[in-house]
């Protein structure tokens, strides 16, 4: 391969506009003298020998049941519809999607403006840079003087469909009841709409939203497969844990896929399929007891908080989209609505006419209204987030500890008080979840770096915080911890914290963890802060006490008193 300096140096630049820490670059020139191992095959074979899923013991879907609702949509049909053909010489994170640049965009104005990363929690999951969240140096690779010893992931579902009852279903039914009522009439951008169909199911993963599980698989594998060799020397599989809803079912599937290969994922991992459904205790769907959570006054407000947001930000886009529609009168949720349609017919249909409807500065406050969601309902500005956390926290420590878990959260001990489905001792956890679980467990683990800044306006971004719906809760979203043997640290036990491919500082928030480039703490160090932490989450009063909370008060996740 011929490659010119010129483009080396290109390369480099890339990276470090991306954010990535350099890898170092030695002028020295030295002689080495090969080792006397130089040649030699070595080889690992998982699965240990003799061992099988037990699937009495941990039952597929179809025997768990629960699998909430599953209307399907239209089959996508991109090579017949959509606008461009999805050449895979892009963002490795989008194939086969194709976004359209925004409304009114230009490309002499620099760089195109990626749309998919501006549509919060419908985002497809990005690499986020450490230097975000103030680690400029720090990367996801293994330290150096550091070798990796077991490995945590909790991660999302990919791209689904939307929830029962959500937005563009509204959307379509509000068109559909226009149109049996006399009709409208449509010109200009909006023309598409006299010819379009609602073609999404709801729910359910879309292939994309597959892939995205499966590449996650086959990317922990290839990152974290040596760590299999200790199931292999103990002669046990692993247990990865899911909810029983169809998607979650089938994102640990896909997940387990790319991570052992088809069919072998069959035989090699037994997934522990936990019951989502209201009134039952699920680490990974603690809203289904803990009953503020749907509560206005409570577990809601950034719900809120971002409609009122939406209520005003998209006048002007209102008033253009209007001037093109007669007989159908647009308000700031049809616009919502139809800004979703992007997002989600994007990842099912593989293209979506709605997304050139609107401007890279709607894409923006689009963006924003998912922030003021998410940090109010599941971020630090949520009184009820930190008890919903705390089940995955408590489990997270009771694996770290070696000691099961006593029920203060929504944990369920029928399974965590046992070494079948919850076993403490493996190198490799995965655990699936939804993006609400995900946030809610970021705020109990204390992670406040990724939430720097005063309290997010309610009434426009101020871009004083650090937090971003889309670096956080997009689909297939997973927050990792290494734990790592230092010979060069004292202790030598460390550990740090990642999400989405970023280094999470910790100084700041888990008192006696010093500064590192590398985000690393000691073990024991970080055991005791988060110990203290579960002790000071009252789940009982958060998630059933009877208090008020209003967005725009950092609660540290925890209800008011009052
Ligand atoms: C559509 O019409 C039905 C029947 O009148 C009504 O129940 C529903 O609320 C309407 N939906 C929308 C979004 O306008
Ligand atoms: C964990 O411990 C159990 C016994 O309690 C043992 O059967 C199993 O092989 C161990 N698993 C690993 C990965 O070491
Ligand atoms: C624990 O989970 C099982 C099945 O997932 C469920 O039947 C049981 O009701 C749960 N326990 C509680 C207390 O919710
Ligand atoms: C946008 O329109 C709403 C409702 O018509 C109005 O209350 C609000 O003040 C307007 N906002 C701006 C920024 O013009
Ligand atoms: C749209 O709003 C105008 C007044 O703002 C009203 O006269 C008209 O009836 C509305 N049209 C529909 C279809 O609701
Ligand atoms: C279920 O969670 C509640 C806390 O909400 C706890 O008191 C109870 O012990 C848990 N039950 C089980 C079986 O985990
Ligand atoms: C957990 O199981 C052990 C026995 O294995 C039992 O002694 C203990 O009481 C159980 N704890 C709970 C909270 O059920
Ligand atoms: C753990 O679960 C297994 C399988 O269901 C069961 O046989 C065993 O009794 C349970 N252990 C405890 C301590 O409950
Ligand atoms: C996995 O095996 C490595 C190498 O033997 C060891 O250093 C590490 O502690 C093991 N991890 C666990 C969780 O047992
Ligand atoms: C959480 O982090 C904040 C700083 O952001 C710190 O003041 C607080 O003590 C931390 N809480 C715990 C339990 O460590
Ligand atoms: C909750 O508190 C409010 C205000 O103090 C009070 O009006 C209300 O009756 C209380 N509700 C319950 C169920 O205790």
């Amino acid at each position: 391969m011929c490659t010119s300096i010129f483009s080396i140096a290109a390369v480099l630049v890339l990276l470090a506009q991306a954010g990535y820490a350099q890898v170092g670059i030695s002028n020295s020139i030295a002689t080495l003298k090969a080792s006397s191992f130089v040649g030699t095959s070595t080889a690992n074979s998982y699965p240990p020998a003799g061992t099988t899923v037990n699937s009495v013991l941990f039952p597929p879907e179809s025997v768990v049941g629960f699998p909430g609702p599953t209307p399907t949509g239209a089959e996508p049909a991109a090579a017949q519809t959509a606008p461009a053909y999805p050449y895979n010489n892009g963002p490795s994170n989008q194939f086969p999607l194709v976004a359209p640049q925004p409304w009114g965009s230009s490309s002499s104005f620099g760089q195109p403006f990626d749309i998919t990363k501006y549509w919060g929690n419908l985002s497809p999951w990005y690499s986020v840079s450490s230097a975000d969240y103030g680690l400029p140096d720090a990367s996801p690779l293994i330290p150096e003087g550091c070798n990796i010893v077991q490995m945590y992931l909790l991660y999302r579902h990919g791209a689904r469909y939307p929830t029962t009852g959500a937005a563009p279903s509204i959307f379509a039914q509000k068109l559909l009841n226009v149109t049996q009522a006399g009709g409208f009439s449509v010109t200009g951008e909006l023309e598409f709409l006299s010819q379009w169909t609602y073609k999404l199911g709801a729910e359910l993963l879309t292939p994309f939203g597959r892939s995205q599980n499966f590449n996650l698989g086959v990317a922990y594998r290839q990152l974290y497969g040596e760590l299999l060799n200790n199931f292999t020397a103990a002669g046990t599989l692993p247990v990865f844990r899911t909810e029983s809803q169809d998607r979650m079912v089938k994102t640990a599937l896909n997940f387990a896929a790319g991570f052992f290969g088809v069919p072998e994922y069959q035989n090699q991992v037994n997934i522990d399929i936990l019951v989502e459904n209201p009134g039952v205790n699920n680490s990974g769907a603690p809203y289904e007891v803990c009953t503020n959570s749907n509560v206005a006054s409570r577990g809601s407000i950034g719900s809120t908080a971002a409609t009122a947001f939406a209520n005003t930000a998209f006048n002007a886009t209102i008033a253009r989209l209007q001037s093109q529609a007669t007989g159908v009168n647009f308000t700031s949720t049809d616009i919502i609505a139809m800004l979703q349609l992007c997002s989600y017919e994007t990842q099912a249909l593989g293209y979506s006419a709605f997304c050139g409807l609107f401007s890279e500065e709607d894409f923006l406050n689009y963006e924003y209204y998912f922030d003021l969601s998410f940090y109010y309902n599941n971020g630090p500005g949520s009184p009820i987030s930190a008890a919903q956390g705390k089940g995955y926290l408590q489990e997270w420590v009771a694996r770290l500890t070696q000691s099961y878990p006593t029920a203060q959260s929504a944990l369920n001990l029928t399974y965590d008080n046992n070494t079948t489905y919850f076993p403490l001792n493996q190198s490799i956890y995965a655990d699936a979840t939804h993006e609400v679980v995900v946030l809610d467990t970021l705020t109990a683990f204390n992670l406040t770096a990724l939430f720097n800044g005063p309290p997010l306006s309610p009434t426009s971004n101020q871009h004083r915080n650090s937090f971003v719906a889309s670096k956080l809760v997009p689909f297939a979203t997973h927050f990792t911890t290494q734990i790592l043997e230092c010979p060069a640290y004292s202790p030598t036990r460390q550990l740090r914290f990642i999400v989405n491919d970023a280094v999470v500082p910790i100084s700041d928030s888990h008192p006696g963890c010093p500064v590192d480039p590398n985000g690393l703490c000691s073990f024991d160090n970080v055991v005791s802060v988060l110990q203290k932490r579960i002790a000071e989450i009252d789940f009982n009063y958060d998630c059933f006490g009877n208090y008020t909370a209003k967005a725009g008060v950092d609660y540290n996740g925890r209800a008011p008193k009052s």
